[in-house]
């Protein structure tokens, strides 16, 4: 597999912190194109042959704006016990329902954006239901559970100009934990 050749903007960019803007259908070939190639990235970044041969960080979910495009899409590829992956491509999401519990990853979140070891605690609903568009366009909705809520949440942060360090309270990066289950 060749590497995609896809510049991910650090923490500092300021477009990072900006609201993105919706997409309209139908979608430019550039921008399919980009979030496929997004989505190769990512599946790559997961397999060590390829985060030795390339030098890259491990990663889950990618955001249009961390490629500097400010528009709501994000993707996300999560990998299976049995080695295969599950890609998601998702488009002007809403969130219509989030359960009560909330969870937070005990190993502590990460970005692609933010290269840097952030401690604390991220608080995030442990069940959400989102409603998206896919590609073409055609609405969906989909229920998303621990890790992968996780993901949706972070990345929908993203489209609202807002990194998962700005959940993190520096003089308290623990706070709340006792009220929250970790994953
Ligand atoms: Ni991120």
């Amino acid at each position: 597999m060749k590497l995609p050749e896809i510049t991910i903007l650090d923490e500092k960019n300021k477009l990072l912190h900006t609201v993105s803007e919706e997409i309209k259908f139908p979608m430019s070939t550039e921008d399919k194109k980009m979030l496929h190639d997004m989505l190769k990235y990512l599946e790559m970044s997961q397999i060590d042959e390829y985060t030795e041969k390339y030098n890259l960080r491990p990663g889950m979910g990618l955001a249009f704006v961390q490629v500097g495009i400010p528009k709501r899409a994000f993707v996300i590829c999560s990998e299976n016990d049995d080695k295969t992956f599950d890609k998601y491509i998702v488009i002007n999401p809403t969130i219509v329902s989030m359960s009560e519990e909330m969870i937070y990853v005990g190993e502590g979140e990460g970005c692609l954006s933010v290269n840097r070891e952030v401690d604390g605690i991220v608080p995030r609903h442990a069940r959400i239901t989102v409603k998206a568009f896919d590609e073409d366009g055609k609405e969906f909705t989909i229920r998303v559970r621990e890790d992968l809520s996780v993901a949706f949440q972070h990345e929908i942060d993203h489209l609202n100009g807002i990194l998962f360090t700005d959940h993190i309270n520096p003089k308290c990066p623990y706070k709340d934990a006792d009220q929250m289950r970790e994953i």
